[in-house]
């Protein structure tokens, strides 16, 4: 049984996409809804149209994979609308990411989907690290906690927020303590690409990805566990009821059941779903089945963030 549940909504399985594969067009959504996802989440939402940044703009490396996308997305509207004539009775709840270039963008964004009161999961993006010239909001506690504190009264629903992955424990307390206080944030999602990688051509002895002077967000195998770590962390701290999505470096069964043994309550899938495709989600989803009846578990609730100390 890969059922589980998040901010009280009801997932059928645990896996769905990480914001940003295969979710900016309504094409590639409806691939995910036929897909064995247990959810699906769209792509980060800006105010405005958005084309991205010049290509290439991802590329797969050895271990992973790199991207400066620069937040290409069809605008907060195209996401609003898919929201408003999706079907909730599919059994897979919607997730929306929403990522506004400035607090007053957020605002308006939630002001409207508040408005709209659809039975859908807000995941508001703290930590774009591809946009030329912004720091990301999750690198900036008090910028963090100001922005939690204008929008969660506006969302009033249960709803999450996508964190950048943290290296120093300091910060753990630090973020986890400012979630602690704001009462309708349900989950986090640990963790957002490792920013600002740089991956170089050996041969050509040039960078792989255009933007930024080849400096680029890290995915995929080689931030696992980065990952794992984030999750751990957050799941130890966090209070009344607070969930973590765990997402980073997930290319199989056995990498799933890590997160959820390090606290995550579902999964979402970035690199290995780009190179993939929809069809990870079928093999994943028996990978992990066959790990838990191997080691005689029944639910996720029998080892999720049951992971041992030595
Ligand atoms: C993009 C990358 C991210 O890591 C993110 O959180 C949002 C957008 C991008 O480059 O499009």
């Amino acid at each position: 049984d890969l059922s589980t549940s998040i901010a009280g909504v009801a997932l059928p399985n645990l896996f769905f996409n990480a914001s940003g594969v295969w979710c900016q067009h309504e094409s590639e959504l409806k691939e995910l809804l036929d897909s064995e996802s247990g959810s699906l989440i769209t792509k980060s939402a800006t105010f405005e149209h958005r084309e991205g940044n010049p290509s290439p703009r991802y590329v797969p490396l050895p271990t992973g994979s790199i991207n400066s996308m620069g937040l290409p997305n069809e605008g907060f509207e195209y996401y609003l609308n898919y929201a408003k004539n999706y079907d909730y009775t599919n059994k897979k709840p919607l997730f929306v990411s929403l990522s506004g270039l400035s607090l007053q963008d957020n605002v308006k964004m939630v002001e409207q989907f508040a408005a709209a009161d659809l039975p859908c999961v807000l995941e508001i993006n703290f930590s774009c690290p591809n946009v030329p010239g912004k720091p990301q909001l999750g690198y900036d506690m008090e910028a963090m906690e100001n922005a939690l504190k204008v929008l969660a009264p506006i969302v009033k629903k249960p709803f999450g927020i996508k964190l950048p992955p943290y290296f120093d424990i300091a910060h753990f307390d630090a973020v986890a303590a400012i979630v602690n206080k704001i009462d309708n944030l349900a989950f986090v999602t640990c963790v957002n690409s490792v920013g600002n990688g740089l991956a170089i051509d050996f041969e050509t002895e040039t960078a792989v990805i255009k933007p930024k002077d080849g400096f680029g967000g890290l995915g995929g195998a080689m931030i696992l566990n980065t990952a794992l770590a984030n999750v751990n962390a957050f799941h130890r701290r966090l209070t009344g009821g607070k969930q973590v999505i765990g997402v980073g470096g997930v290319t199989s069964g056995k990498e799933a059941f890590l997160h959820v043994l390090a606290g995550a309550s579902a999964v979402q899938i970035g690199t290995q779903l780009k190179e993939e495709g929809p069809s990870f989600f079928a093999r994943v989803k028996k990978e992990l089945e066959e790990i838990m009846q191997a080691k005689g578990y029944k639910s996720l609730d029998d080892f999720r963030g049951k992971v041992k100390t030595l």
